[in-house]
């Protein structure tokens, strides 16, 4: 499967509030920049559509705006409610281009507990 990274901002612009809301094939991501790394979530809240882009990155969490979820950045998983945002999968590039591929990612809910169980 061909992966289609497309360029979605550079870090530069991401540095500025280390959060940005971009678009990707008409869907609005929020991208995240923490310790170096940048994420790329779905912007659109599982719970209720507000904008995780006007959230907070707090502890390795973004939290929601809206009902204070809290989703992990690297999964989009949110512990209390068991449910997950989509998370996108991001390269960046050497001069700072930030890469998202549209493709979420498999959500942790779907993958490796069900294995498990
Ligand atoms: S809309 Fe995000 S927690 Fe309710």
């Amino acid at each position: 499967m061909t992966a289609d990274w497309v360029a979605v901002a550079t870090t530069k612009e991401l540095s500025r509030r280390r959060k940005l809301r971009v678009e990707l094939d008409g869907v609005a991501i929020a991208l995240f920049q923490a310790q170096d790394r940048v994420y790329a979530f779905a912007d659109l809240c599982v719970h209720q559509d507000r904008s995780l882009s006007r959230g907070t990155l707090l502890h390795g969490k973004v939290i929601c705006p809206g009902h204070q979820w809290q989703f992990d950045l690297e999964t989009g998983y949110e512990a209390d409610q068991d449910r997950c945002q989509p998370v996108y999968p991001v390269r960046v590039d050497e001069s700072g281009t930030v890469y998202v591929n549209p493709t979420p990612r498999e959500s942790p809910l779907h993958t490796g507990e069900e294995a498990r169980a």
